[in-house]
């Protein structure tokens, strides 16, 4: 990776960067347990799906796994690598804000959003032209935190680019969708955010790695300690919160020509 990257990250304060170099890539409530739930109600076979802002590439890796042809935006160069570093071909995400993407030829059976809306500015205003992104059939599926529930120093969340207060509550985000014409279900579960806990140590091996370093200089070393202080204040302990699970089926799914099945929520995980 060239030294313009590893010197970009040393001089920036990129949240979601930093999460992909030390190593947090997949970074959402109740983790991969939450997201394998949606991903056994259905078949994956053949099917598109988008995963909006797709982090390190976890969950296309599974859908991947499961038969379907994916694709991916993400608008951290840093995760976008991590991806591609996880074995996403290249040329299936997009570096790109999902904002700034206008909507494809291409249309999707599935759009997943994990992680992601609090992070946005107007989040209605991406699920309005995500529903001209789906096919007649299609469903949207977001993971989230319930954003009261977060313990975040508000200010500081804000400076590194959250805007989880309010806008993204699961009730809020539902209504939105229905007013869309989808039919939505809802599971609402406890979860704990992921806690960062990393060592001095620990977070220079990850930055070797990630950069492929042989050594850490002083200059590297000084970025690691002061991104990880600030990490820290954010994010030092397991944040208890709640998560929720929302599927939204458009309207056409319910006039005869829905491939899924019929899904089953279970209660807290
Ligand atoms: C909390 S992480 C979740 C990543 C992944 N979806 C997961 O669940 O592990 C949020 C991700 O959304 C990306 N993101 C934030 N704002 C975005 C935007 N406007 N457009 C596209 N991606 C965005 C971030 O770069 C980050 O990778």
């Amino acid at each position: 990776m060239g030294s313009d990257i590893l010197s970009g990250w040393c001089n920036n304060d990129y949240y979601f960067d930093d999460l992909a170099v030390f190593g947090l890539g997949f970074f959402h409530p109740g983790g991969i347990q939450r997201t394998k739930k949606f991903l056994l109600m259905y078949d994956w076979e053949n099917l598109d799906v988008l995963d909006v802002g797709c982090g390190n590439g976890t969950t296309l890796a599974l859908l991947e796994h499961y038969g379907a042809r994916v694709y991916g935006i993400e608008s951290s160069r840093l995760m976008y690598l991590a991806a591609i570093n996880n074995g996403i071909e290249r040329e299936r995400i997009a570096l790109e804000k999902i904002e700034n993407v206008s909507p494809e030829a291409r249309k999707f059976d599935f759009i997943v959003i994990e992680g992601v809306l609090g992070f946005i500015e107007d989040p209605c205003s991406v699920l309005n032209r995500l529903k001209s992104s789906l096919k007649q059939n299609g469903h949207i599926i977001i993971l989230d935190w319930e954003p009261h529930q977060r313990r975040l120093n508000l200010q500081e969340a804000k400076n590194y680019g959250f805007y989880v207060y309010g806008k993204t509550k699961s009730k809020y985000i539902k209504k939105h969708l229905e007013g869309l014409g989808f039919n939505v279900s809802e599971n609402i579960e406890d979860s704990i955010a992921r806690s960062f806990t990393l060592s001095k140590d620990a977070a220079e091996l990850r930055v070797k790695s990630f950069f492929g370093l042989q050594r850490i200089n002083n200059n590297v070393r000084q970025s690691i300690n002061r991104k990880l202080a600030k990490m820290k204040k954010i994010l030092s302990e397991d944040i208890a919160c709640k998560s929720y699970l929302l599927i939204a089926e458009s309207v056409y799914a319910q006039q005869g020509a829905a491939p899924s099945p019929p899904f089953v929520l279970s209660g807290t995980s």
